[in-house]
């Protein structure tokens, strides 16, 4: 049996958690390093890559095959395992026919593993899961690139039991999350039971038990399906926008359904009119090739679903990754081109009213960015695709708010007419291609400002303390009245007014020394002599008087609502015992 012209290439979407080792597991098969690559050494885009029957084949390390599958070859679509990009995953999840969940094994399920079972549930996609990273199994003797039973029937029986614990772990965790499952060779019914391959992405154990399974599912569950209708028009995904030189904007596609030819009409969703255009070139990477990596691309006159492939068409500055692409033809257009507003409609994001203003370069960032900063309850003003512009600037110029006058942008530039505007303005830029990183960025500026903010207030602020007035330790009756006192809590400093525990102001603080010097300050603990002018000892004030730093109520209400946090335990003691005296007489003092 020769490849089946008639049957399209079937898409495999590579889901997981983050760190799981999706994008080496595809470097495996395609013999590539993408991984090492990548900003952050995480995902942050969908990509793909087409790998041709043959090389399946190949990998699988037996020639007879070659006669028992007709499809075309598999196309391959990375996915973002990072928790933010949830939007991207279930993007990558709705475009597959079948899909790889990975899980390392030695680490089991996580958050992200899960919610990709959830999103192949939803679209009903046949998938197998792959038990990563074997080879950090304690005492693991790797086999490069063996089939998994070759491997593990060369390793001790400590190590293979050991293999088999953590094994029965995720087969365990996959029945907690409604799934059955079995080692994949033991599998006699694939639509009851989910395959596990074990593998090492890393040594390439186990791969070609992959393929050999993806193989045998696509052509048992998607024959049916996969037959095309080669006149069928094509339709796609916008991976990215991307400026080619002697080409212009150019769009990179996923198409999964349908042909696209030279010279077809395109409707392309961008945020306002969707784009309507004629195809000029159609780009296809070589196979193996990662469509985000590739840099010869071969002109072709058409291609047919499911293929990567970049677009060059005029006036493609609008078009938004993320969004659909649809060929049409005279009778479709008008539909066509309503449905693609529609569905771009549906990505606008919910704003607040006063918030940070952030960009990203797609759809799927900025939802990512955007839930990311929710989580964080960082609210937002304004959301969108593209570059920094001398209206960006403009309109964050005139937040006054200076915690939100920042601009956010994730994996854009800044363009040349907003550039040297921003210098000169006073709002703070967060730019990152990675986002996480980003939102740390902004929260520790937030915290450093605030910190900044407070250490300013609370060298003007009058700040709580509480003394006694020794025995035996006056020095002096009035005019001034200097006694020794013990700071009991708080601080004490010169120029404060004093008050007794019944809320009776007695005099201000004149002086403060110790040991014979004059001090500015008294922390609590010292033993210091203090003059206070206004008070007679034996009259206002006596020995073993407690008495109270008076804090004005405009200072009180700034210690209790803006800087309480930076105030120390024993500080926020003499506060309150403070403003229980204030208060008896004033439920609503300093409030
Ligand atoms: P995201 O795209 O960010 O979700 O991550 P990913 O799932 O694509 O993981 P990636 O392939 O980037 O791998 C994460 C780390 O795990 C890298 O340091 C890899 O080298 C390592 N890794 C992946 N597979 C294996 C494996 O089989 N064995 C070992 N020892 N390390 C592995
Ligand atoms: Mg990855």
């Amino acid at each position: 049996m020769a490849v089946n012209e008639d049957l399209r290439t079937p898409i495999v979407s590579v889901m997981g958690h983050v760190d799981h080792g999706k994008t080496t597991l595809l470097d495996r098969i395609r013999g590539s390093t993408v991984a090492e690559g990548e900003a952050g050494a995480i995902t942050q885009h969908i990509g793909a890559t087409e790998v041709p029957i043959d090389v399946i084949v190949d990998k699988c390390g037996n020639p007879a095959l070659r006669d028992k599958f007709m499809v075309p070859g598999l196309l391959f679509i990375d996915t973002p395992g990072h928790h933010a990009f949830t939007s991207l995953r279930s993007r990558g999840g709705a475009l597959a026919d079948l899909a790889i969940v990975i899980v390392d094994i030695n680490e089991g399920f996580m958050p992200q593993t899960i919610e990709s079972l959830q999103i192949l549930k939803r679209f009903k996609t046949p998938f197998i899961v792959v038990a990563n990273k074997i080879d950090r199994i304690h005492g693991w003797e790797p086999q490069k690139n063996a089939p998994f039973m070759v491997s593990y029937n060369k390793q001790s029986e400590r190590v293979k039991s050991e293999l088999d614990r953590k094994f029965y772990e995720v087969v365990g965790e996959l029945y907690n999350a409604g799934f059955n499952s079995e080692r994949y060779d033991r599998v006699t019914d694939f639509q009851r039971n989910i395959g596990i391959v074990p593998i090492s992405a890393m040594t390439g154990e186990g791969i070609p038990d992959i393929l050999m399974v993806l193989l045998g599912l696509a052509q048992r569950f998607l024959e049916g399906n996969l037959h095309y209708d080669a006149n069928g028009p094509g339709v796609g995904t916008v991976l990215e926008v991307k400026e080619e030189k002697g080409l212009g904007t150019t769009i990179d596609v996923i198409l999964y359904d349908g042909t696209l030819k030279k010279g077809d009409t395109v409707i392309v969703g961008s945020l306002g009119k969707p784009i309507q255009t004629k195809v000029r070139a159609l780009l296809k990477p070589r196979p193996l090739t990662e469509i985000k990596a590739e840099e010869k691309f071969k002109q072709v006159a058409e291609v047919t679903a499911a293929v990567g492939v970049k677009i060059s068409a005029p006036n493609l500055e609008g078009a938004l990754a993320g969004a659909p692409v649809r060929v049409v033809s005279l009778e479709t257009i008008d539909a066509i081109t309503a449905e693609v507003k529609s569905e771009i409609a549906d990505v606008q994001i919910d704003t607040d009213s006063v918030g940070v203003t952030i960009k990203a370069d797609t759809i799927g960032s900025l939802e990512a960015l955007v839930n990311e900063l929710k989580k964080e309850e960082i609210p937002i003003r304004k959301a969108h695709v593209g570059d920094v512009s001398n209206r960006d600037i403009v309109e964050v110029s005139a937040i006054e708010d200076p915690f939100y006058k920042v601009l956010i942008g994730f994996n854009v530039k800044v363009l040349s007419d907003a550039k040297g505007k921003i210098q000169d303005s006073d709002i703070t830029l967060f730019r990152n291609d990675v986002i996480y990183r980003l939102i740390d960025d902004y929260k520790d500026w937030v915290k450093e400002q605030k910190e900044l903010a407070e250490k300013e207030m609370s060298d003007t602020i009058v700040k709580p303390g509480r003394f006694q007035i020794m025995p035996n330790c006056t020095f002096r009756q009035s005019k001034p009245a200097v006694v020794g006192v013990k700071i009991i809590g708080g601080m004490v400093r010169t120029n404060v007014d004093v008050t007794t525990v019944d809320g009776t102001v007695v005099g201000k603080v004149k002086g403060i020394q110790s040991r014979g010097e004059n001090i500015s300050e008294a922390r609590v603990g010292m033993e210091v002599a203090i003059a206070i002018e206004g008070a007679t000892v034996g009259r206002q004030i006596k020995e073993e008087d407690f008495l109270f730093v008076n804090v004005p109520e405009r200072h009180a209400k700034t210690l209790e609502n803006e800087i309480y946090d930076s105030l120390t335990a024993d500080e926020l003691e003499t506060l309150d015992a403070f403003l229980e005296i204030k208060r008896k007489g004033n439920p609503f003092w300093g409030k």
